[in-house]
């Protein structure tokens, strides 16, 4: 009881240093509550959250929903981490908003990531939390109850997730739902883009939704079927879109062009494109100035071919090698009764660090 007080009078003095440094990073300071403790957001409660004022207002409005808004931001961080273990940008984070430093304002790729990952993961948690019937304002798709196909027997059953209150509730949190950045004319802005790419994240999780069925009859004789939609687990999501990311799209700043008008050629962007201004930076070399940690240090695979391999996470500058030894249970044997046995095996083992 002691610690935990303790540490929730630690945050709220974390809390008000941020709230006084807030006006920048104000839009997206939510996303600390990613990289924060789960349970802290209750704790915290909406007035002592870095939130903007249209969020607070939206929180204090709907407190059910805060700690969903919790569970979502700190998959999205989780699953931003496992999808980049292997990269050079590797989605590190800070425990002071903005959490993603630089990389959440650089108009790169890797922003178009974050905003996209960030709006799925609380469509995400907020779904979840609908279908547990933790909610009186959302449950499961009613929609589709009742239907089904009785001649190739099978029927709508079970709780289909039900993601238009989720989706709702990202738009409204996170881009205030004002414009629709897919349709906006003329090209992009900072905010348009974000809010582009926050819309392809909450594609992601319509798009890799699936149905699942559970059979019934006689000994699994499958004679009835029951399905329901579901939505994928959250790290499909973030593979799917780590993809998207593989095949983002440059297009132009309309509020920096200037003379160059004939140039820009105005592509349709699709819905579900992720799209950038900037080119990112190689990520190899610590630019303090840039938020850019640089890959010093970062463990590498001297065999891969991929990105976690030596030669492309360290840009060439070679590695270390060290010799670490491994202390592991081994050869355990169950042992009548009730316990297990095993013996103790050392290994050494060579582990390489970026120069
Ligand atoms: C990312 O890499 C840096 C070193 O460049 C390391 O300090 C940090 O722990 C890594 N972060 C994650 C989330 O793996
Ligand atoms: C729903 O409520 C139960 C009981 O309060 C809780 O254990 C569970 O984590 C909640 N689920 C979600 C997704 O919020
Ligand atoms: C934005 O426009 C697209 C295409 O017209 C539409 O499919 C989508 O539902 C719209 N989104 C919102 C938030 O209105
Ligand atoms: C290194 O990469 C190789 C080839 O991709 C893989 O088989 C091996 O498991 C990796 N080693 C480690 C320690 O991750």
């Amino acid at each position: 009881m002691e610690v935990r007080s303790c540490g929730v009078r630690r945050m709220c003095t974390l809390t008000l240093l941020l709230v006084s440094a807030c006006p920048l990073c104000c839009r997206s300071s939510w996303m600390w509550l990613g990289v924060t403790s789960a349970g802290a957001a209750e704790q915290l409660g909406c007035a002592n959250l870095p939130l903007s004022p249209r969020q607070r207002d939206l929180c204090r409005r709907k407190p059910f929903l805060l700690p969903s808004v919790q569970d979502g931001a700190r998959l999205a961080v989780a699953e931003c981490q496992s999808q980049f273990r292997h990269e050079r940008w590797n989605c590190s984070t800070a425990e002071q908003p903005p959490v993603f430093g630089h990389e959440l304002s650089s108009g790169t790729k890797e922003t178009a990531f974050i905003y996209a990952v960030m709006a799925a993961g609380l469509v995400h948690a907020v779904t979840r939390s609908c279908s547990q019937g933790n909610m009186t304002e959302c449950g499961c798709d009613a929609r589709l109850r009742g239907g089904g196909s009785a001649a190739e027997g099978w029927h709508w059953g079970g709780c289909s997730d039900h993601i238009q209150y989720g989706t709702w509730f990202s738009r409204k949190f996170i881009d205030g739902a004002a414009t629709n950045a897919s349709t906006v004319r003329g090209g992009f802005t900072p905010n348009t883009i974000n809010q582009h790419n926050s819309e392809a994240g909450r594609q992601a999780i319509d798009r890799t939704m699936s149905t699942d069925c559970r059979c019934h009859g006689v000994s699994g004789s499958c004679a009835v079927k029951t399905c329901w939609r579901t939505m994928a687990a959250f790290e499909r999501v973030g593979s799917y879109l780590k993809e998207r990311y593989e095949r983002s799209v440059q297009v132009s700043d309309r509020s920096r062009r200037k003379t160059r008008r004939k140039e820009q050629r105005r592509l349709p962007v699709d819905k579900h494109q992720l799209i950038f201004f900037n080119k990112s930076p190689n990520y190899c070399l610590e630019d303090r100035r840039r938020g850019i940690a640089g890959t010093r240090g970062r463990r590498c695979n001297r065999t891969s071919a991929g990105p976690d391999g030596c030669n492309l996470l360290c840009c060439g500058r070679g590695y270390n090698t060290h010799v670490v030894r491994h202390v592991q249970r081994c050869e355990c044997k169950f042992v009548w009764c009730c316990y297990v046995r095993c013996r103790r095996c050392e290994s050494m083992n060579d582990m390489h660090t970026c120069k």
